[in-house]
This record gives structure tokens, sequence and C-alpha cells, in this order.
């Protein structure tokens, strides 16, 4: 056995200091990684961020941790009482003490167990709660954002962060950072047992630990890429299928199934792959590392039994057979949080990457945003202003070129023009949707940048040209979550806009389930809800894009009738092609390319001859043949 002893003492120098290396080289490169293109933000500053979310739970995690130190002394004690109980076995067999033994292990076994239970009814508890406070902070951020952002970043992506990337941080903190603790604990805890056992067996094991260490890094570099390329691949297929079920009618009408079904298939089988590669490196770490294992054990049996069988020390160490039993069950206990910190370790990285999006989506500071000293509006007038306004989605690409016109309170406006000439672009700067960059718009003589955006929206009824419905009931999307409407009320303003009619006849009236986007509605009954939407809470200004395009000429001579008794009330700017609805208009503005060409009433333009004119003719005539040839 001598000859065995320099070779033992040098291979676990080098085994030490080798795993030292190596773990140092990892670090310093995870942080060259961190703060290259491959990660953005520095770990540190993505767990500070972090904890600020368990910060309110800290007292469960002490609680957690003290669970976890009671449940591993089972790991750590078990091996020597097994061990204890060979010797006892193969001795005399004295009962009394086997069963003291038998039963401190009994106990331990329980106090683990039932420790391992509540630390995980704990934290998968503490894990929901950080999950719905990080959902709710990302949501709400989200809300927050100006139409320019939110047109910039695919819903599927808003999606996958609310989602799948508030996940992985809530797993994090349930799962990978208490087990990361407890492996650490149990690694150095085993590796303490093991010195006092026996430290020259141990200096057997720990000549192992380089090539340990070396999977553990090949390993983590290979799952890294995976890990990410998953990550993408998720991302992308929810992006694509966000947007394509939304028109996957269109899909059908135009016959385009194959080919967005072999879209749909080109990104499923990247996840696929991605998938299949993780997979790969694990399955061939696992067996790696298992077989390191094997091969610790067999050199164990090898030294350890020939020392036991020849009564020989091993560096002035005495092997018994439980002392081989004992460390049998260590080295195992050694692999394994070994193997399970570094596949922790790579959950982690990931779990830190899907932080980082989510941060970064954080980082988005809303684009519009009050002036600290922005006034709060209780009651307007109704008087808008635009002076010379200048306005272009992206830079230099002007839609509004120095559009100037007023409208004195409770008068109606109507907006004409070419499609694209900018008319639903001046209503959307009216609510302050986007910053003007040249000019003022004034409300009430305000400039509407001084007054808090949510008390300025509150002032408008908005009708857009998309009418959007949400999932509910037509009530629920007539007074859209504000309790305070009587049923009096909903069906008064459902009766001023005609859409009482076509409500009366559903069995459920008012409480009509609407489907998603209002599918299970025609376009003119969902103009019609969103009309009465819009009256209901008697707004100072009234928008109306397109209101009645998709209405039956009835309806629309009834709604008319109602638009005309609800002038003079507030201000209303109503935007239609059909030139004969805004006849009545105080005042008409004709848009061409973003510059207002015409402005006066139906009349005046009339008498002017020029393009308002041309426009009513052509519309006049067309009307003429149609009721010809009807
Ligand atoms: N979100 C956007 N991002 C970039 N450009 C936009 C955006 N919305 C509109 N535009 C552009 O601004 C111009 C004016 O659009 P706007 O919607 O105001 O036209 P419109 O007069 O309401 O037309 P329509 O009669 O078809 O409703 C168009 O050329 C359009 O391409
Ligand atoms: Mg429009």
């Amino acid at each position: 056995m001598r000859e065995y002893q320099p070779l033992l003492i040098a291979g676990a120098i080098i085994g030490v200091f080798a795993a030292g290396f190596i773990f140092l080289w990892c670090v310093v490169r995870r942080q060259k990684d961190a703060a290259g293109a491959d990660r953005n933000m520095p770990d540190g500053e993505i767990m500070r961020r972090l904890i600020r979310y368990a910060r309110p739970y800290w007292k469960q995690f002490v609680l957690v941790l003290c669970l976890v130190l009671a449940s591993i002394a089972y790991s750590l004690a078990s091996p020597y009482l097994v061990g204890r109980i060979e010797e006892l076995i193969k001795a005399d067999f004295p009962l009394k003490r086997l069963w003291t033994l038998v039963t401190v292990y009994a106990l331990l076994l329980a106090v683990s167990m039932v420790c391992t239970y509540f630390q995980s009814i704990i934290l998968q508890k503490v894990g929901q709660k950080i999950l719905s406070d990080l959902r709710q902070d990302l949501f709400t951020h989200i809300e927050s954002l100006s139409h320019a952002q939110l047109n910039a970043i695919p819903v599927g992506k808003l999606v996958t962060r609310v989602t799948n990337d508030t996940n992985a941080i809530s797993m994090m903190f349930t799962n990978i950072l208490v087990n990361m603790v407890r492996n650490v604990f149990i690694l150095f805890g085993v590796l303490g047992a093991m010195l006092l056992v026996n430290y020259a067996l141990t200096l057997m094991v720990l000549c192992f630990l380089p090539v340990l260490v070396l999977f553990t890094v090949i390993f983590r570099q290979l799952t890294r890429r995976a890990y990410r390329r998953v990550k993408d691949c998720t991302t992308d297929i929810n992006t694509y299928l966000s947007e394509n079920l939304s028109g996957i009618k269109i899909t059908q009408v135009f016959n385009r199934e194959q080919a967005k079904l072999d879209d749909f298939l080109v990104r499923s089988a990247a996840l696929k792959k991605a998938r299949q590669r993780q997979m790969y490196v694990f399955a061939v770490f696992r067996p790696m590392v298992y077989m390191l294992y094997i091969t610790s054990v067999m050199c164990l049996f090898y030294v350890g039994s020939r020392g036991y069988i020849h009564d020989t020390a091993l560096l002035g160490q005495t092997i018994t057979s439980g002392t081989v039993v004992t460390f049998y069950l260590y080295i195992s206990k050694f692999f394994d949080p070994i193997q399970t910190l570094a596949e922790q370790f790579n959950m982690l990285q990931s779990a830190f990457a899907s932080a980082e999006k989510i941060f970064a989506v954080f980082d988005m500071a809303p684009a519009l945003t009050d002036e600290p000293d922005a006034i709060e509006l209780d009651h307007i007038e109704g008087d808008i202003e635009f002076r010379d306004v200048w306005f272009a989605y992206e830079p230099g690409e002007w839609v509004l070129k120095g559009v100037s016109f007023h409208v004195p309170a409770r008068q109606t406006v109507a907006l004409v023009g070419a499609t694209g000439s900018g008319k639903s672009t001046i209503l959307s700067l009216l609510c302050r949707n986007y910053d003007i960059q040249k000019g003022q718009i004034l409300l009430d003589g305000i400039d509407i940048r001084h007054i808090r955006i949510a008390s300025l929206r509150r002032q408008f009824g908005q009708m857009l040209q998309d009418v959007f419905l949400f999932s509910g009931t037509i009530r629920s999307n007539i007074v859209l979550r504000e309790d305070r409407f009587t049923d009096e009320e909903i069906w008064q303003a459902c009766r001023y806009v005609n859409a009482d009619r076509f409500i009366g006849k559903l069995d459920g009236g008012l409480d009509e389930q609407v489907l998603e986007r209002g599918n299970n509605f025609s376009a003119g009954q969902r103009q019609l809800i969103s009309f009465a939407r819009t009256v209901l809470h008697r707004p100072a200004v009234m928008i109306l894009d397109e209101a009645t395009a998709n209405i039956d000429t009835e309806t629309e001579l009834l709604i008319q009738t109602s638009l005309e008794r609800m002038k003079n009330i507030g201000t209303m700017l109503i935007v239609a092609h059909r030139l004969s609805t805004i006849q009545h208009a105080d005042n008409i503005i004709l848009l061409s390319h973003g510059r207002i060409l015409e402005q006066g009433t139906h009349q005046e333009l009339l008498r002017k001859k020029g393009r308002y004119y041309r426009l009513y003719m052509l519309q006049y005539e067309a009307r003429q043949a149609e009721e010809t040839a009807g």
C-alpha cells in the first residue's frame, strides 16, 4: 500500500489546485462574456434587481434555509451510520446498539423528509407570489408604454416576457437557488465528513476532481448555447403564433394554409432541434459523470479492500469494512451535488437571461409621461386648437405639415380627405398618443403637454376606425369595467346610437357574450357597441373616426339624427369618407398629404367649387347612378 501514498498525495494536490484554477478561469470568462455581446447586464445588477422581488419574503427564505440545513443532516450522517451498522453486523451483532443506530437513522430520515416537504411548500407559495408580483409589474409597465413603443415590439414577444420569462425567474427562486445552496452545503459537508472518517481515502476521491470539473466546464459551455437557442426559438414561435392566429381567417380566405403551415413547421423544427440539442448535452454529461463515479468507486474497492484484507494502513489510517461502505455512499453524495450544481448553474444562467430580457422591457422608459407640474383637468369647455402642427411617425417622413385649425367649444368639425392624408393621425395626436415634433395642440387654451395624460384622455370619447371589442359581455364592453353606470344609463346610450334595436333582440341582452375581438357580431354591430361605449361616458369631446362606415343607410340616418341631437352638447370631431354624413358640421376640413387644402361649411366649400366640390359631386353622381340602377 505504501507505493500508493505519494501518488495519492500528488493526485489530490493536483486535483484541488486544478479544480480551483478551472473554477477561477470560468469566473473570469463569465464576467467577460456577461460584459460582451452575449449579455448586456452584469450578473450583479440582475441579481440586485431580482432580490428586490424576493426581499418582502426574506423571512420565508430564512426559514427555508434552516429547513435545508436540517434536511442535509441526513445526507451527511447516513453513510456514516450505515458504515457503523455494517461493522456491527459483521462483528457480534449487538442488537441493542444496532437498534439505536437504526432508530437514529430512521429519525434523521423522517426529519429530512418533513423538512423537505415544508421547504417545497413554502418555496412554491413564495415562488407563486414573486411570479405574480413580477407579472403585475410587467403588465402595468407595458400598459404605460406609448403607441410608438408598442408598435415597435411584436405582441408575441411581450407575451413570452410575461409568461415564459417570469416563470423562469420564479423557478430560480423556488428551485434553483435553494438547491444550489443545498448542494454547496452537501458538497463541503460530505468533504468534511470524509476527511473526518478517513483522510487517506478522501485524497483518493479528490484525485478525480479535475476531470469532474473539466467535464462540468465543457458541459456548461455547451448547455449555455443550447439554452439560449431554445429561448430564441420559443420567442420566435410565440411571436409567429400570436400574429398568425390573429390573422388566421385571412389565411383561410386566401388559401394560404399550406404556406403558413410550412412557415410554422420551419419554426417548430428549429425549436425541436434546439430542445434536442439541449437533451443531447444532458444525455452525454450525465453518463460521463456516472462513469467517473463508477471509476472512483472501483478505485475505492481496490484500494480499500486491499488495505482491509492485508490489514495495512494507508497514510497511517486503517481501513475497515465499514469505512469502505461509508465511503461508497459518500462518493455518490459527493459526485451528485457537483453534477446537479453544474446543471443548476446553467438553469440559473437561463433564468438570468430571462431576467435580462424582462428588465430590458422595464428599462424602456415610457416615452410619454406627465410633466412634473402637469395639471389635472376636471371639467373642460372643449375648445381645440392646432397651431402649425408638424408630425412624423418616422423621423423626416412628415405626415402632418403645418396643420392649423380651431374648433370652438361645442362645435362639430369634420375631417375629410383621401386615404392616408392624416385624418386619424390628427385625432390620435389630440389624445396625445404621440407627441408632435413642432407646433402646439391646445385644449381650452392649454398646451396638452402640460395636462396629465390620464385626465386629458378622460375628456375624450373616442370611437376609433378599427373597432376593438374585448371578450366578455356587451355590457362590459360598453362600460369598460367602470361599474358606476346603471342599466338604464347603458340602455339610454344604446338608444342614442340605435344599438338598442339589435341588442334588445339578443337572448342575453346586455349580458350577451362577446367572443374574442367581437367575432360573433357583424362589423356594423361592433361599431354600434363601440359607439354606445363612446356616448355613455358623456365626454366633453367626442371623436368619431369612420363611425358609420359599416352601418346600413337606415341606421346611419338614425345615427345622424342622434349626432344632430348631440351637437352643441360637446365638441365633436368626425372623420367620414361619405360627405353626405357630415354636411351639418360647423366646419369641414379637407386634408391632402398632411396639409389643409380647404376649410369652411358645406355650403361655403360647395360655392368655392374646389376639391371638396369635385369630391362631393363625384359621390353625389355615384349615389344617383346607384338609385337609378336600384
Ligand atoms: N403607426 C404608424 N407608423 C408609421 N406610419 C404611420 C402610422 N400610422 C399611420 N402612418 C402613416 O401616416 C399617414 C397618415 O395615416 P392616417 O392613419 O392618419 O391616414 P387617414 O387619413 O386616417 O387614412 P384613412 O382614410 O385610410 O383612415 C399614412 O401615410 C400612414 O402610412
Ligand atoms: Mg384613418
